[in-house]
């Protein structure tokens, strides 16, 4: 979470509505030089700041050998708030399983702001709120590992979080990161609040050095909103970076966070992966049709799937998206190349990204109020111009039984999209 939700990344947003000219159909020859200039700028803006930072790490510090497929499960924020205590997040551990979600790959348990009082004890360490966490997190993550699950936790590069209701981790890195550990903490989500104005790239890598020391592999979520371009240097300092500031349940805020994210879809890899926010599947802001559009980018995105939603009383809709084997295999495949938008024309958008197998993910969008064709091109989307393809519905769950030659087209329905996987037959 944070507080500045107004506060646009004015960099990211410039690149993305060049990037947008580059690729339209019958743009100015001016535009790809543009674009070429604006990133090399952007480039040096944003690494000039790093050198000093590097001077003392090129190498990664961060090697913890997590994320090899993006993380997958669940975070209080979305749905809750700083209204959490241990029985939610022990029901929802619980329903995580009994749902089948922890099958499918589901298994972080993460707890957002607002866990801990607002003072640490007389030895300096992070207290659970009695209040709201009794029995204290090791029992918490007791529980949650006795279900097969992992916990995550929460906490801030400045003095306080973002709630401002407990203290956040600065100055107290070594000392914070070796009580997660001694908790049995799986996962660190790592926010940007209230901070000394010091530079993220001063104060991740603290935190990144503290966890490496405190014995047990913690995956390393960096949340600076993406202010100081995260995917130019993430990957040495976590294991995931967030690209924008926070999404709301709204189909603005969620395609906003998709164009956003997108923009740096060359920096994700396996161990590091680009998030544009948790999921908010299941909260009630946006359509069925929507949503899918919401989870479709997010997979093929190769984001986070962290669902955001009371996974206590999932409705048969939510289920029905969040549950989707198909997508969720395009956003765990072990090639682990972020997929990107190949083409665009008016509010038709082809996203497109390798899998493993000589296989291709495509999603067809349509951002607008209309029903639109849409056209998927083999030139377009790294198949050969000449190959039979087989294609799979990953929403219907069919396999189109016509083999298609160089295109593949679709009707799409307002804020909706088709995904399939492409198979070049031998
Ligand atoms: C959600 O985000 C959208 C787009 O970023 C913004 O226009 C809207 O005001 C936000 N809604 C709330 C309730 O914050
Ligand atoms: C969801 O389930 C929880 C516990 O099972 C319950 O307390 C809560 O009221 C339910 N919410 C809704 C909207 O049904």
């Amino acid at each position: 979470m944070e507080k500045s939700k107004d506060k646009e990344p004015t960099f990211s947003v410039f690149l993305s509505a060049s990037e947008e000219g580059n690729r339209r159909i019958g743009c100015e020859m001016v535009a790809p030089l543009m674009t070429l200039l604006l990133l090399f700028l952007s480039y040096v803006t944003a690494t000039t700041s790093l050198h000093n930072h590097e001077e003392h790490s090129r190498r990664n510090l961060l090697a913890n050998g997590l994320g090899t497929t993006p993380p997958m499960g669940w975070n209080s924020w979305n749905h809750f708030n700083c209204q959490i205590d241990e029985k939610i997040i022990k029901e929802t551990a619980d329903a995580l399983v009994s749902t089948g979600l922890s099958k499918l790959g589901y298994i972080y348990v993460n707890i957002d702001d607002c866990w801990a009082e607002l003072n640490r004890d007389d030895k300096g360490n992070l207290v659970a709120k009695k209040s709201t966490f009794p029995s204290g997190i090791k029992a918490l993550a007791d529980y949650v590992h006795s279900k097969g699950l992992k916990l995550g936790i929460y906490s801030d590069a400045g003095y306080y979080t973002c709630s401002n209701k407990m203290p956040g981790s600065l100055g107290h890195e070594f000392q914070d990161a070796k009580t997660f550990a001694s908790w049995g903490i799986d996962y660190l989500k790592y926010d940007n609040c209230n901070n000394d104005g010091s530079k993220p790239t001063t104060r991740y890598p603290v935190m990144t050095r503290a966890l490496m020391k405190a014995g047990r592999p913690i995956f390393f979520s960096l949340c600076e909103w993406g202010d100081l371009h995260p995917a130019l240097w993430g990957d040495r300092v976590g294991n995931s970076w967030r690209t924008t500031n926070d999404i709301n349940d709204s189909w603005d805020s969620m395609i906003s966070r998709a164009d956003m994210n997108e923009v740096y879809a060359e920096h994700a890899r396996p161990g590091g992966w680009n998030d544009p926010d948790m999921l908010e599947v299941g909260n009630g802001g946006m359509t069925k049709n929507e949503y899918i559009v919401h989870f479709s980018l997010w997979a093929i995105s190769k984001a986070p799937l962290l669902l955001g939603c009371d996974i206590r009383n999932l409705t048969k809709e939510t289920t029905e998206i969040v549950a989707n084997k198909e997508v969720i295999a395009v956003n765990q495949d072990s090639l682990g190349v972020q997929g990107k938008k190949v083409r665009m024309e008016g509010d038709i958008e082809i996203w497109a990204g390798p899998l493993s197998g000589y296989r291709v993910a495509v999603v067809l969008l349509n951002r607008g109020p209309m029903k639109m064709s849409n056209t998927a091109n083999w030139d377009d989307i790294g198949i050969p111009p000449k190959s039979v393809v087989e294609a799979r519905d990953l929403w219907e769950h069919k396999t189109l039984l016509r083999p298609f030659v160089g295109k593949l087209t679709a009707t799409v329905e307002p804020h909706a999209c088709k995904m399939y996987v492409l198979k070049p037959k031998a």
